[in-house]
């Protein structure tokens, strides 16, 4: 059943009683007859019905590794996870998922967005249907979705810090001088966004970073090989590749390569998340320097909606702390590298 078909079973039941958050009357009203207008109050119970509407990617290594995470954490307190992975990373896709979290009725919601824009609707609509948002991961846009009124906290990384942290690295790397290539992540995306913002601002300020050409290859590892192969022949004289993800790093490394260019010596690549493969790649000298992006968050993303469930002051920001990896610490880091 489509979205709009759901949505409109859904909202002539909803309509029945309107409730502020935190209300006696909310407590009381069944899930199916409550609107709520603030933050859905949550429960105490011995155990939890939870949605998570994680985003599509495909072969994510950072995206299962944060799958994972929730998984295991919400299996770990023996509370019901409602997961359907998706099946493309059509952002309307991922909507059609909330909707159906929505109709099950779950006690709550993680919803990582695909999309700033497109998946904020969703979470109003989560909020007046009585059911308490967490975000993950991703940002929604907060002019739609209300921090605070709409969702009750965005748990995740400081993507504009990561993309500033790699920047910092890189000008001290190269003394100020480099021409580089960009590769953005999801176009709309808020790391995509943010991480862009970051690392640009940054090398502003130094006269010999020059920015040759930036463009999205969507996070995507084959999208990324085929931009490489494309645009290091057009800018002959790059001289270093910002990655802003490690599955696009895997992907820029088997285009150079088939180039006939050298990874970390001909070109040197910076890139984020941390996955295993990424740092082996800094220990064999073909990635320069890794920006962390933690995914294993699920334990404080539970303890969080616990603490709200308990009544206690939420934050309605959590920033995870990203480290950074080059050949320094990479081998210390290796074994809990995902
Ligand atoms: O939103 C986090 C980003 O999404 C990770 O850096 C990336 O690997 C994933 O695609």
């Amino acid at each position: 059943m489509s979205l709009r078909n759901r949505i409109s079973l859904f909202f002539p039941l909803v309509t029945l009683l309107s409730v502020g958050c935190g209300s006696t009357s909310d407590q009381t009203a069944t899930a199916s007859q409550a609107v709520c207008q603030g933050l859905p109050p949550l429960a105490v119970k011995s155990t939890y019905r939870v949605g998570f509407a994680q985003l599509w990617e495909a072969n994510g290594p950072w995206r299962n590794a944060n799958t994972a995470s929730m998984q295991d954490e919400a299996a770990r307190l023996g509370y019901e996870l409602i997961f359907d992975p998706g099946t493309s990373s059509d952002a309307g896709e991922q909507v059609d998922r909330m909707a159906a979290l929505i109709d099950a009725k779950v006690d709550a919601i993680f919803l990582a967005p695909h999309d700033e824009a497109v998946l904020a609707p969703s979470v109003v609509a989560a909020r007046k249907a009585c059911i308490p948002t967490f975000i993950v991961d991703r940002a929604v846009n907060p002019t739609i979705a209300i921090p605070g009124t709409d969702y009750v906290s965005y748990l995740g990384s400081d993507f504009r810090l990561e993309g500033e942290q790699t920047a910092d690295w890189l000008i001290e790397r190269t003394k100020g001088k480099a021409e580089i290539i960009e590769l953005e992540g999801t176009v709309g995306s808020s790391p995509g966004v943010a991480r862009k913002q970051g690392f640009d601002e940054r090398i502003k300020t130094e006269p010999g970073m020059k920015l040759l050409v930036s463009e999205s290859a969507d996070f995507d590892e084959a999208k990324a090989y085929s931009a490489t192969l494309r645009l290091v022949p057009q800018y002959p004289s790059a001289t270093v590749i910002y990655s802003h993800n490690d599955a696009m790093s895997y992907g820029v490394i088997t285009a150079l390569e088939e180039l006939g260019k050298i990874p970390g010596k001909d070109i040197l690549i910076v890139s984020i998340d941390g996955t295993k493969k990424g740092t082996q790649y800094i220990l064999d000298g073909k990635i320069g320097e890794v920006t962390e992006c933690n995914p294993k968050f699920g334990p404080v993303a539970f303890q969080t909606m616990l603490k709200y469930a308990a009544g206690e002051a939420v934050p309605l920001v959590i920033k995870n702390v990203d480290r950074v990896f080059d050949l320094n610490n990479a081998a210390a880091y290796l074994p809990e590298a995902y």
